[in-house]
């Protein structure tokens, strides 16, 4: 606690740049009733998700499997161009989806750190292919090793679960990476995933995520319209709050 209390205190001391950023929530579809897959992204759309957060996994980098590029291009077809399409790759060797997820109709390809061993061509790959990039890190990998990236990449998503399933518990000590990263990089868009919901929703926003993916929270709730909106508020209201402190 004292020490995500010392964070906050520096991302206030620190934050020297314009605030580009703002709040977006993202749902996960990967809780919803994936045989409707479609009509569950309309019904989060409808309910007013900014973007929709889309779990790929190969059964390698990560313990699960769910699905690739061609459902990506379906979802597409079928939903339009309108909705934003964070693609979160949790597979071994992410060079080789970058250009089928492309022409599927993804619009940033968010892969993890842990799973290349040459970040500066991906990014530099994504991005010739039309792209926004954003880079992953798991729980287990500190925010240092993402640092040399943060300049090139339009995202950094930091993980608060391990990364594989749905319904897993927040890992509030998460939070000081997140802290960090907002007070070195003022207009970087900062993501969390795992567990994030409205019980969470506080730490995050004021350690200045301003991306919130949020899956069983969101998918499970009777009323997805209403927590999606307290997310966002929640939020708003944190980078509100951080521009009048400067
Ligand atoms: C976990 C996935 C998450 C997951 C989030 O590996 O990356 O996107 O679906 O779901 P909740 O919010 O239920 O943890
Ligand atoms: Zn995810």
């Amino acid at each position: 606690m004292l020490l995500l209390a010392l964070c906050q205190a520096a991302c206030r001391q620190y934050s020297r740049y314009s605030m580009a950023y703002s709040a977006k929530i993202g749902p996960s579809i990967l809780s919803s009733d994936l045989s409707c897959l479609g009509s569950e992204c309309v019904r989060m759309m409808e309910c007013g998700a900014d973007y929709l957060h889309l779990d790929v996994m190969d059964g390698h980098f990560v313990p699960n499997i769910t699905f690739g590029h061609p459902m990506v291009e379906c979802l597409r077809k079928s939903l339009g161009q309108e909705p934003f399409f964070d693609m979160h790759m949790m597979v071994s060797r992410p060079e080789q989806w970058v250009k089928a997820m492309a022409a599927a109709g993804a619009n940033q390809y968010t892969f993890h750190l842990e799973a290349t061993s040459n970040p500066g061509a991906l990014i530099k790959d994504i991005r010739e292919s039309g792209m926004k990039v954003g880079l992953a890190i798991k729980p287990g990998t500190t925010v240092k090793e993402l640092e040399p990236w943060a300049s090139q990449i339009d995202m950094a998503l930091v993980m608060t679960v391990e990364p594989g399933f749905g319904g897993q518990k927040f890992m509030e000590d998460m939070m000081p990476k997140v802290c960090w990263l907002r007070s070195q990089f003022p207009s970087l868009d900062i993501e969390v995933d795992g567990g994030v919901g409205p019980d969470s929703i506080h730490c995050c926003a004021e350690a200045g995520a301003n991306m919130i993916v949020s899956g069983s929270a969101v998918i499970g709730s009777e009323d997805p319209r209403s927590v999606i909106a307290h997310l966002r508020s929640v939020v708003s209201e944190a980078i509100q709050k951080r521009s009048l402190d400067r």
